[in-house]
């Protein structure tokens, strides 16, 4: 019941896995892979996180109650090809291929695929990842983008976490994924660094069906307003630290324009 209460409070409701979602209605179903702090990740029961609270807010300025389908990365776009869910927000970035299955919102973050690596590596570069084996979560732009690295092999996980303790256990040699997620990881793993250069520069938004034009502007619609009140801000700087806020700021006061 305690659960329950808090589920309600943060205005989310986690299906649990095997009920299925009814996308249509007064209720807003988002598909996410809650494994990637601080955009979604698990907090006991409750599924929290960036995305988490803006889709909360956005589902608010619909009228609607968001409800959120936890799955595998490689099925958020799937899920709302399908219409199994009305909405995939999980960190995606925006690719060529993936605007061919669904239609993406405006974006509404930054992103840069970051390389992990023991603080012994002797790993220093992206370049320096010619022939390495190399850890991803599957799916991911991180996936594809060491799928082009020169004699690298990819060890893809269905969790991102998993690749970093891949990693630790000295099965990978370095992990790729995105910058704040590798933040997290980093931070609450000891022996681990971060390589300073950034290689890839991506931009995440919120996909939605083809067939569902009319959502894609409501949603677009509510995601500017966010930015607009300075709402959008408010969340990213309860989830990124401070240190870190000042170039996330300056990122969403780009966008917003
Ligand atoms: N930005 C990357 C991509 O779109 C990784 C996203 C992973 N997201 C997640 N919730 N696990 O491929």
């Amino acid at each position: 019941m305690k659960k329950l209460a808090a589920a309600a409070l943060a205005g989310v409701m986690v299906l649990t896995f095997g009920m299925t979602a009814m996308a249509e209605g007064d209720v807003l179903v988002m598909a996410t892979n809650a494994e990637f702090p601080p955009y979604e990740y698990r907090e006991g029961d409750d599924i929290v996180g960036i995305d988490a609270e803006v889709a909360g807010l956005i589902a608010e300025k619909l009228g609607m109650e968001l409800q959120i389908e936890d799955m595998a990365f490689d099925s958020v776009l799937a899920a709302v090809q399908t219409g199994k869910a009305d909405i995939a927000m999980a960190g995606i970035t925006v690719t060529e291929d993936r605007q061919m299955m669904v239609n993406f919102t405006d974006t509404y973050t930054k992103a840069t695929q970051m390389i992990i690596v023991t603080e012994d590596s002797e790993i220093a570069s992206p370049d320096d990842l010619t022939g390495k084996t190399i850890g991803v979560q599957l799916g991911t732009t991180g996936d594809i983008y060491v799928d082009d690295i020169e004699d690298a092999t990819a060890e893809r996980f269905s969790k991102g976490f998993e690749a970093v303790q891949a990693l630790l256990q000295g099965k990978v040699d370095a992990v790729v994924i995105d910058g704040e997620p590798a933040k997290v990881f980093v931070s609450q793993n000891e022996g681990l660094k971060l390589l300073d250069d950034p290689f890839t520069e991506e931009e995440y938004a919120i996909a939605i069906s083809k067939d569902n034009e009319e959502l894609l502007e409501k949603v677009n619609t509510a995601l500017n307003e966010l930015k607009e009140e300075g709402e959008f801000q408010k969340v990213i700087d309860k989830y990124i630290a401070s240190d870190d806020a000042a170039e996330a700021e300056t990122e969403a006061a780009t966008e917003a324009k």
